[in-house]
């Protein structure tokens, strides 16, 4: 598979880093002080090929906590946030954020992330880290912005390679985790995991087991929010960690066939869903939504003979399931939990208002229900068309267009994003002089759904009309 990268390395752009103020600042004092000294790792990879970088990585022979201070002098009351039991000191200087630390060889006993570490020298550190790109180091001393690229990983970079600098068992094995930065590079650079390296995945995929889920999630957050994160699920579905870290998104898998009738892949079309999505947004909790949306099909499969596959309530459903698995994956289980849940809930509606007739009365129950985050409910649902018949993609398109030209419509008239009925259920409570009751919710709801469905007018005398006679039909009178 040739790599579908869109990044073209260039040893030119090395020539701005020499002239960097913060990176002459920090080889002055380097060679004030006879301390060999580079940057590696992350920002040399991104600003070899044109990606902009924020992190500078120093690593130093010797003390990288000692050559922090140093700098943070000449940086004038910079202030050094030293992390003593990694042997790291960190210093904020503008949007950039810097960090120390002294060249290390080291190894990780195999049941814990918890390092042996004693001081090496810069082939060491290079060797220990995960992948060729990422051990790319520049120096400090002598020929300020010299390439120092023991393992290749220019020519790496440049074929668009994730190979590792030892053997992939030993560098997955130094940190599990690695596994999956491999895929996410490979999602976020279009980039190809070498063979030996690919293998490897597979055979130690097991591993990630003992390491915490907070950067398991981290690294697929990465992975989500990548040009074209199929690229990066596929990779984790091929190599066992997905059946690992998140099964129910592999449940999604296969085609079922009955009487000559099948459905289609829900893998397949989550992924094409998500990537359809993504360059309509950056939101990466948008992108979940494009994740879940289909998540609770499995569990609601029917064969209905004379009818076919039927997935009904799989967005009830769906949604149901989001707490659980955003628990599990540690995600936020704030709004932005609701968020999801509440689009996954939704993401039928605008398809059903399509088939009949696109009444006034289901468009602003639609916009009650989804509030402001309509538009996002409508970016969803336009990834959601995946059809391979273009007749019908254009036809779902215009409904769509019609269904958006409405929503506009309404809300500009009756403004029920974000609306509340003129009475509350407290004034209700008050008027018959009642608490909290069956009668109370009977009358509360039945006013809502009057005025959505436009059978009175959405004003508070029409409301204080429409309150007294349903309670007069329930048999309540007006407090005295
Ligand atoms: N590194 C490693 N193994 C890890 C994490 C990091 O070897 N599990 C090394 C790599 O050399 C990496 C450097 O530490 O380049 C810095 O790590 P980090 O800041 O996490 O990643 P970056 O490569 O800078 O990329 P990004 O900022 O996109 O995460």
């Amino acid at each position: 598979m040739a790599k579908s990268t869109s990044y073209v390395p260039d040893i030119e752009r090395l020539q701005k880093v020499r002239k960097m103020p913060l990176v002459k600042l920090i080889a002055e004092v380097a060679n004030l002080k006879q301390r060999e000294t580079y940057i590696i790792g992350g920002f040399v990879r991104d600003t070899l090929i044109g990606r902009a970088v924020k992190d500078i990585d120093v690593v130093t022979l010797g003390s990288g906590i000692e050559l922090a201070q140093e700098v943070a002098k000449e940086l004038g009351k910079a202030e050094v946030h030293v992390f003593k039991n990694f042997g790291t000191a960190m210093i904020k200087k503008g949007d950039f954020e810097l960090e120390f630390v002294g060249a290390r060889k080291e190894s990780y006993r195999s049941n814990s992330r918890k390092p042996i570490v004693e001081n090496g020298t810069l082939k060491e550190d290079q060797e220990r880290r995960d992948f060729t790109i990422n051990a790319l180091a520049i120096s400090l001393n002598g020929d300020l912005g010299e390439l120092v690229d023991p393992f290749n990983g220019f020519e790496d970079l440049k074929a668009g390679i994730i190979r590792t600098p030892l053997d992939p068992d030993r560098t997955y094995s130094d940190d599990p985790l690695r596994m999956m930065r491999a895929i996410r590079f490979a999602s976020q650079l279009g980039f190809e995991i070498e063979t030996k390296s690919y293998e490897s995945i597979k055979v130690n995929a097991h591993r990630l087991s003992i390491v915490s889920q907070e950067r398991i999630t981290d690294e697929l957050n990465k992975i989500i929010l990548s040009e074209k994160p199929s690229v990066g699920f596929k990779l984790l579905d091929s190599t066992g960690i997905l059946e690992m870290i998140f099964p129910e998104f592999v449940a999604l898998k296969g085609v079922e066939k009955r009487n000559g009738l099948s459905h289609k892949d829900n893998f397949f079309h989550t992924l094409q869903v998500l990537d359809n999505i993504c360059p309509n947004t950056d939101d990466l909790y948008l992108r979940w939504s494009a994740i879940m949306h289909d998540i609770a099909k499995p569990s609601t499969k029917r064969f209905q003979p004379g009818v076919g596959w039927t997935f009904h309530g799989h967005e009830v459903r769906g949604a149901r399931m989001i707490p659980g698995i955003f628990r599990r994956m540690k995600l936020p289980l704030d709004m932005k939990m609701k968020y999801v849940q509440k689009l996954v809930n939704l993401h039928l509606r605008p398809i059903a208002l399509t088939k009949e007739s696109i009444t006034d009365s289901a468009i602003r129950r639609l916009l009650f229900d989804a509030g402001d985050d309509i538009e996002d409910l409508m970016t969803l649902c336009r990834a959601d068309i995946t059809s391979k018949n273009d007749g019908k993609v254009k036809r779902y398109l215009q409904n769509y267009g019609l269904v958006q030209e409405k929503l506009i419509e309404l809300e500009e008239k009756d403004r029920i994003r974000n609306w509340q009925p003129p009475i509350s259920g407290q004034e209700i409570m008050e008027y018959f002089g009642l608490g909290p009751c069956r009668d109370i919710g009977t009358i509360k709801t039945a006013l809502k759904d009057a005025i959505l469905d436009g059978i009175i007018p959405n004003d508070s005398d029409s409301a204080q009309a429409f309150m007294k006679e349903k309670g007069e039909e329930l048999g309540l009178r007006p407090k005295k």
